[in-house]
């Protein structure tokens, strides 16, 4: 299995006009936001290049799902702007919004594949309800990516006949169909069972040596630590640290982050000193 390599080259390239860089694939300006007199986020600045691997980590309440729900407007900002390629997209609706959506591929906790429709139909039904494409050629693209994650033998399957992990591979073929350049994940792996969990992280550090962009919220410090080009520390709703992995995991700096990692990387030696 081998993604290709769609994106190689884009964040290293000149731009055509002149340019010396290419946009950052997503960029947070001051960005605010509350859910009525709660305020979650608080003045973000966060850029992410194209082609880069992002994990985001930290406890649980602290803005990470709100963070990346922003992005492709899951949920509205209350304040600053996000750019996605240089452009602003909080003022975005209708046919534009919806467009923008088609570049950013999701894949949520829980799957969310449709009970009622099998693997290839939940990863063909966005190219035929939305882009119109044929029935074939959207079904043969759809067979492609079920190839691509492993699970060409599964396409007229329904997610009750699948595995957590197998769901999980469905609903990141699902998320490639439109070609996004751009795919966030909310925590993909803490639904499975622990057997399952590599088999959909293989899947993803696939995908993220194929050159897109992934922003990726997860407690698997494995992934962050091998496949994350940076990985971002939140709590209470602000990113407090940011830094290549291996600076994170030995020398974090924040005494928030250093606690954080004390507890996911020895919950058990934490508990303890809790108590
Ligand atoms: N739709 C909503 N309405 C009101 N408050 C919300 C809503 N969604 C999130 N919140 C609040 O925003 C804060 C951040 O929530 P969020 O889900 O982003 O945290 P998280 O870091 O993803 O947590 P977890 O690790 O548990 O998934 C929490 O205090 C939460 O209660
Ligand atoms: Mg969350």
């Amino acid at each position: 299995m081998r993604f290709q390599h769609h994106n190689s080259g884009q964040t290293t390239a000149p731009a055509v006009d002149g340019a010396a860089y290419a946009p950052a694939a997503v960029e947070f300006r001051q960005v605010d936001k509350s859910f009525g007199p709660h305020q979650v986020i608080h003045q973000v600045d966060f850029s992410v290049a194209r082609g880069e691997v992002v994990a985001i980590c930290g406890p649980s309440g602290s803005g990470k799902s709100t963070l990346i729900r922003l992005i492709n407007q899951l949920e509205s900002i209350s304040g600053g702007e996000i750019f996605i390629d240089g452009q602003p997209t909080s003022a975005l609706t209708g046919k534009a919004l919806r467009q923008l959506r088609t570049h950013i591929g999701f894949v949520f906790q829980q799957f969310n594949l449709y009970a009622h429709l099998s693997a290839l139909d939940n990863v063909s039904l966005a190219l035929i309800k939305v882009h119109g494409w044929p029935r074939l050629k959207a079904h043969a693209k759809a067979l492609s990516l079920l190839e691509r994650v492993g699970l060409g033998d599964k396409a007229p399957f329904f997610p009750a006949q699948l595995s957590g992990g197998q769901q999980q591979r469905v609903a990141i073929a699902r998320a490639l169909a439109t070609d996004p350049s751009l795919i966030l994940f909310d925590e993909p792996t803490s639904a499975l069972d622990p057997e399952m969990i590599g088999e959909v992280l293989q899947v993803m550090q696939e995908l993220a040596h194929s050159g897109i962009t992934m922003i990726v919220v997860t407690h698997e410090m494995s992934f962050a630590r091998e496949i994350a080009d940076r990985v971002v520390f939140m709590d209470g709703g602000a990113i407090l640290e940011q830094a290549d992995p291996e600076t994170f995991f030995t020398a974090p700096a924040h005494p928030r982050a250093q606690r954080f990692l004390q507890k996911v990387l020895n919950p058990l030696h934490a508990r303890v000193e809790d108590a």
